[in-house]
């Protein structure tokens, strides 16, 4: 085993007027100027169905980027057949070669197609340069080179042997296809769902949101440009119940790769339940769901630290991350100095589209999305159990824009405390600074979620004291840092509870779910 060395790709800063500056500055006008129109890639064929729906730009939403031809319940059937198809000559290909494919789609993105679909994803998802630059180009790069290190770790493990014989471990893929279910919010994650269970050599069928499909395509574009075999990964863009009628119905369904709401893993993970009996193997479940991560900050910590921590963990992007910082806890020493960090820094802090690279905060997704984060705003505005600290303000009139808000909590109890918003509202309780210890089964309580968490402290005490009454909170745990931001590699992300499987996405972990090893014996 010899592959490339283990390493993240760099961030580039998008400084005014530098080189990478200018070129991505160039593929958004290119994009904007242009009307495209998306395929389903099933086998060896774009589907153009004639069913078109617009994709506009969340912050711009009169504007036409283009339209996605979306699929029925026949082109899944289809996208099966042709990823059955295609499954043995990949399952039989050695390993090198389908690293190869991967290797060189990192590639890609480094390079030549870097401004391409980091522009994708700023225009379809309303994402800055800089959360683009550390979605679509690194993490994305990240997972596609990683996971081939992770790869040959895992074939690496072999058991021993003994005189006179030979054992060995044969990691092959899963008997079936993976059905690979991604969201709106990471292009990333949309990306490395379908490519983690084929780079083990399953084949794929990948529903990528509708409201991701802009960036989606180029994430096809890349996969075929470097010579992924057809049939290998295929993209329907279906809806996600339809889709689930023919996938979640098939005897050769072999695994779900998902990241998405709770709601919705759970509904599909009742529906393969109740359809065990028609599957020739028991399928893998894996994944990824909501959070309601939380900051809390102990007597001893840096004010600013923790002003700094819970602005840019809440709201980049728009609080739109799963591991984003909804919940804070602050104890009554260091509150009124943390809340006037917050409000001076937030009052420098630029909305609107994402073209103005000046601007922080972009647009949430879409109008369903707006609505239900505005509705927990319109209630807090009415409750007296909160007080609306900033923000609180919202536009839909060219785009969905919510100001980041800061909502201050009477009750340790108060909904926003337990649900999840996905938005750019961050809820503050603050709590005697003299009785840290009981802070701590509250936040365990409070929410069903366990994604990430972070404790922000100079005391080592209380370092350990959270680090280990809160063990089961957070999948993710960051002392002093925000709860956002795992990189590949280095911190493997993935949350248990309400939040997901917790097969850590980027690691051997996850890899592991998409093989069956065989174990041979062979006596001499
Ligand atoms: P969502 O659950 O609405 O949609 C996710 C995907 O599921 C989409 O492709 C959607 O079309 C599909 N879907 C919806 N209903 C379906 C059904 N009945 N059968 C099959 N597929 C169906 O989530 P979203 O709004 O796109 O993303 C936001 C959610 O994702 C948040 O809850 C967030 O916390 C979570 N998320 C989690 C992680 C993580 O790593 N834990 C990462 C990113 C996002
Ligand atoms: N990898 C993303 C983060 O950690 C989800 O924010």
């Amino acid at each position: 085993f010899n592959v490339p060395e283990l390493r993240n790709e760099p961030v580039k800063s998008y400084a005014p007027g530098s080189p990478e500056t200018i070129v991505l500055k160039e593929a958004l006008v290119a994009a904007r100027s242009k009307q495209i129109e998306i395929p389903q890639y099933i086998g060896n064929q774009e589907i153009f169905s004639g069913n078109k729906r617009v994709i506009s730009p969340p912050h711009d939403h009169q504007h036409i980027l283009g339209y996605f031809h979306e699929g029925n319940k026949k082109d899944v059937s289809s996208a099966i057949s042709q990823a059955l198809h295609a499954a043995k000559p990949w399952a039989a290909m050695s390993w090198e070669q389908r690293a190869a494919i991967f290797l060189r789609a990192a590639e890609l993105i480094a390079g030549p197609y870097r401004a391409e679909i980091n522009a994708a994803t700023m225009l379809g998802q309303s994402k800055n340069a800089y959360q683009a630059e550390i979605d679509a180009a690194c993490e994305f790069i990240d997972f596609l080179r990683l996971n081939v290190n992770f790869m040959q770790e895992i074939y690496e493990q072999q058991p021993v042997s003994s005189e006179g014989v030979w054992n060995r471990m044969e990691y092959r893929p899963l008997e079936g296809f993976v059905f690979a279910i991604t969201p709106f919010n990471f292009t990333a994650i949309a990306g490395n769902l379908p490519a983690a269970p084929a780079l083990m050599g399953n084949v794929v069928v990948w529903k990528p949101a509708f409201t991701q499909v802009y960036a989606a395509n180029v994430i096809m574009k890349v996969f075929k440009a470097a010579g992924l075999p057809d049939g290998v990964i295929n993209m329907i863009l279906v809806d996600g119940p339809a889709a689930g009628d023919i996938v979640f119905s098939h005897p050769d369904f072999a695994g779900i790769h998902f990241t998405g709401s709770t709601s919705v893993f759970k509904t599909i993970w009742k529906t393969i339940g109740n359809n065990l009996d028609c599957y020739k193997s028991f399928p893998r479940i894996v994944g990824e769901t909501g959070g309601k991560d939380f900051v809390l900050a102990h007597r001893s910590a840096h004010a600013r630290e923790v002003a700094i921590g819970l602005i840019r963990g809440a709201f980049e992007y728009q609080g739109q991350k799963c591991s984003a910082a909804s919940r804070a806890y602050i104890p009554t020493n260091l509150w009124e100095e943390v809340k006037s960090i917050m409000l001076e820094e937030l009052a420098t802090i630029k909305m609107g589209g994402v073209e103005d690279f000046g601007n922080f905060v972009n647009a949430v997704i879409d109008e369903k999305s707006f609505d239900k984060i505005t509705n927990y705003i319109n209630e807090a505005s009415k409750s007296d159990a909160v007080e609306i600290i900033t923000g609180g303000g919202y536009t839909k009139e060219h785009g969905y824009f919510i100001e980041p808000t800061i909502l201050l909590a009477k009750e340790s109890n108060y909904v926003t405390l337990s649900e999840e918003i996905f938005g750019p509202v961050l809820t503050v309780f603050v709590y005697d600074e003299n009785d840290f210890e009981g802070i701590i089964p509250i936040i365990d309580a409070t929410s069903p979620y366990a994604l990430t968490g972070a404790i922000f402290a100079t005391d080592r005490y209380a370092i350990q004291y959270a680090t280990k009454h809160l063990v089961n909170a957070a999948g993710n745990f960051y002392i002093n840092d925000k709860p956002t931001g795992a990189v590949v590699g280095q911190q493997p992300f993935g949350g248990a509870r309400a939040s997901g499987t917790n097969d850590k996405a980027g690691s051997i972990l996850n890899l592991l779910r998409w093989v069956s090893p065989r174990v041979i014996k062979e006596t001499f």
